[in-house]
């Protein structure tokens, strides 16, 4: 099968709409990513039906809680057959290793979150970190790779200071992809599919410019035929 590089954000709040959007595409378009509105309604069933339609699954549960819970969790969702799961930096390395201990026995790639990019400068000093956001993020990003994460999710605009800190074959999964031409909607700093792959991102998340496109295969073929 095709790598896709895109993983389409499956962010719907039933199950019936995902499943009529999931019937639009393949697998040799895109990889899925499903969050935690959909998986909290939806449930680990519908993510093993998603898998069974032969998938690429991101679930994007961003696990952060003492080591030995985030293992077990990391454990059931490497059972459910996903492709890639993640973790929250800030758990700290023995978190980290515990996570990747739970998907050890599975092909499950298990990637981190840095500093959420909904957070400036000021809420980083309101939770006492002092450190600038950019280096708090290449920190948290090189402790996740010294804690065996295959990767970390981070704005497309923080690649290339991330490639050159972290080893070559570390996965960085970028949201926040808008294709010229498209709302932003409330994505403030945005990149296109090919700028983004350009500085170095391994994977794009992207979601309304697709599921809300009239043609979701038109756009998603658009946008592939653009990295080509
Ligand atoms: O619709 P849009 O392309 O903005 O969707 C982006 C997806 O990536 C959403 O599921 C959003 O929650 C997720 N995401 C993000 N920014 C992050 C981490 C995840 O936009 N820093």
């Amino acid at each position: 099968m095709t790598d896709s590089k895109i993983i389409v954000a499956l962010d719907y709040s039933s199950e019936a709409q995902a499943i009529e959007f999931v019937n639009k595409v393949t697998p040799e378009l895109c990889k899925l990513k499903i969050g935690k509105e959909l998986f909290t309604t939806a449930g680990p069933r519908f993510v093993e039906k998603i898998v069974a339609k032969g998938f690429a699954v991101f679930l994007d549960l961003k696990f952060h809680d003492i080591p030995n819970t985030v293992m077990k969790a990391c454990q059931a969702v490497a059972e459910l057959g996903v492709w890639m799961t993640n973790v929250h930096a800030l758990g700290g390395r023995a978190m980290m290793q515990a996570a990747k201990e739970g998907v050890n026995h599975s092909s499950t790639k298990l990637i981190a979150v840095t500093v959420l990019t909904s957070m400036g400068q000021d809420d980083l000093r309101e939770i006492g970190i002092q450190m600038d956001v950019t280096q708090q993020v290449v920190n948290l990003a090189q402790l996740a790779a010294q804690s065996d994460m295959d990767g970390v999710v981070c704005s497309a605009k923080e690649v290339s200071l991330l490639r050159e800190n972290l080893p070559g074959d570390f996965l960085l999964v970028t949201p926040g992809i808008r294709p010229a031409g498209s709302s932003s909607g409330d994505q403030k700093r945005i990149m296109t599919p090919a700028d983004a792959m350009k500085a170095g991102s391994s994977y794009l998340v992207i979601g309304r410019p697709i599921t809300q496109s009239d043609s979701p295969i038109k756009t998603l073929e658009m946008i592939s035929a653009e990295l080509l």
